[in-house]
């Protein structure tokens, strides 16, 4: 504590900072934070001014729902056990989860969530788009430097309601047997999904939207994006909450449609914890909107160490609730996810660095519905055919032909010759080798 104040003060000499950042070890540069040093611990404007504006969709049942309210009606697990002798949990002592198992500990619904218990449906914004009497969003600024901040916007739901036969892209939703008619699949309890907003010099430059397994990146003056107030609008997609920069279908993963409509307008800002990341040392900070919060009982911290995931693992075959798309071996249900802490956090782009891996099926699918339009639909798929049998037998020609060519150049002769002879001298010394062993 002391050694901050003190480095703080060096902040008021510019040249000095800028001294300590060239020399600066890790440890150093930690310390000489622009968020932290400000008084109160206040969040900066411009992270207000330009947070995002989320539109949920109109007819979207699930709604974005309280952290604690979700921590209260879930109980931890680990290999589907209820993990026995724990203190009431909460945003402040979630963490100690990470010191029970070496296991994945899953927050598992108290309720069938087939019977959709009133909590998964999580809570509607009013006129003024504030969610009250509920916190669904958690605001992270990442202070990459003294002029560069990420402000990651985590919208929290505590249920995704995936796909069902009617968001099946064509022809693939001929393939799918519907044989619980209307089933929903990949659903699951828990989901998190974040916009992140890039600024340097408090001034925006970019924004990523996550959706499902991967996301978008604009440029803050690119032409997609819409505005309201400066701020960006964001699409919450029907049931997966998956985030587009605008209204209409989306199709993802090559042959899933989400819908996005202005249904409800929901303000997260209004109803968000604050916190400071430091890069280097992953240490969470409270940051506050008003001066008048600056002193509270707690930090609310914990839950963000938090690794395990925030919903039910994905239910085993055996169990009576899960059921399998034949042929596509789509779940109805998988396991929830884990928490912002996963999320790439300190990044190089806006997009992660890394892309998520996708799965056999999933490169399957993509690669029949990019050769679709052209090669597949309709008549299309006969002169394909004719194509690759063509292609096929020309390549079989055109081997055999090589083939009888090469066996009429040296290719024969060694054969015919050099292996016989030395295959005819091996045998004599072995037969000699054996008589002399008999001897
Ligand atoms: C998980 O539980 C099942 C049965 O309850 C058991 O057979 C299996 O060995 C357990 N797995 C681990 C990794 O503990
Ligand atoms: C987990 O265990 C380690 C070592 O015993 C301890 O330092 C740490 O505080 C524990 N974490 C929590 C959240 O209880
Ligand atoms: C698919 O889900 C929607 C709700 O998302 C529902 O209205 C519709 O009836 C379902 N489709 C079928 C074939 O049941
Ligand atoms: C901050 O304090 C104001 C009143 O002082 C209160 O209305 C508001 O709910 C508080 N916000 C949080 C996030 O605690
Ligand atoms: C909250 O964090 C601040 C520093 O970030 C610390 O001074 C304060 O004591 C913490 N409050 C509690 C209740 O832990």
């Amino acid at each position: 504590m002391a050694r901050k104040r003190f480095f703080s003060s060096l902040d008021a000499a510019l040249l000095a900072t800028q001294f300590l950042c060239v020399v600066a070890k890790p440890w150093i540069r930690s310390t000489a934070s622009s968020i932290l040093s400000a008084p109160n611990h206040l969040v900066p404007d411009y992270v207000t001014k330009y947070a995002p504006l989320v539109w949920l969709h109109s007819d979207d049942p699930f709604r974005p729902s309280d952290l604690l309210e979700h921590i209260r009606h879930t109980t931890p697990a680990v290999n589907y056990s209820l993990v026995p002798d724990l203190p009431e949990l909460n945003l402040d002592n979630l963490a100690l989860l990470e010191n029970i198992s070496s296991e994945r500990v899953a927050l598992t619904s108290n309720d069938d969530v087939t019977t959709l218990p009133a909590w998964l449906y999580g809570h509607s914004p009013d006129e003024a788009g504030r969610i009250a009497n509920a916190t669904p969003c958690v605001v992270i600024l990442v202070e990459q430097s003294a002029r560069d901040v990420d402000a990651f916007f985590f919208y929290f739901y505590s249920y995704d309601r995936g796909a069902n036969i009617t968001q099946v892209v064509e022809p693939l939703n001929r393939l799918i047997e519907d044989t619980e008619h209307g089933m929903h699949f990949g659903d699951h309890v828990g989901d998190w999904e974040h916009n992140m907003i890039r600024f340097r010099d408090g001034k925006p430059t970019g924004i990523y939207y996550s959706q499902h397994a991967g996301g978008a990146a604009y440029e803050w003056n690119d032409n997609t994006l819409s505005m309201k107030s400066g701020r960006p609008l964001v699409f919450s997609a029907y049931g997966s909450h998956a985030n587009y920069a605008t209204s209409g279908d989306h199709i993802h993963d090559s042959a899933l449609i989400d819908y996005c409509d202005a249904g409800k307008l929901w303000d997260p800002a209004l109803s968000a914890y604050f916190y400071h990341l430091d890069p280097a040392s992953f240490k969470l900070t409270r940051l506050f909107t008003s001066i008048s919060n600056t002193t509270v009982a707690s930090n609310m911290t914990s839950f963000f160490y938090y690794t395990g995931i925030w919903g039910d693992a994905q239910y085993p075959d055996s169990d009576d609730r899960q059921k399998t798309v034949p042929k596509f071996g789509l779940k109805r249900f998988v396991s929830g996810p884990q928490g912002p802490i996963v999320k790439n956090l300190v990044r190089k782009g806006l997009m992660p660095d890394e892309r998520e891996k996708i799965t056999w099926m999933q490169w399957g699918v993509g690669i029949f519905m990019s050769w679709y339009p052209c090669c597949i639909r309709g008549y299309r798929v006969w002169v394909s055919v004719a194509v690759i049998i063509g292609f096929i037998i020309l390549t079989v020609f055109g081997v055999r032909h090589g083939v009888k060519k090469y066996r009429r150049t040296k290719g024969y002769q060694k054969v015919d010759t050099e292996i016989p002879l030395r295959d005819m001298n091996h045998g004599e010394d072995d037969a000699g080798l054996h008589r002399n062993q008999s001897d």
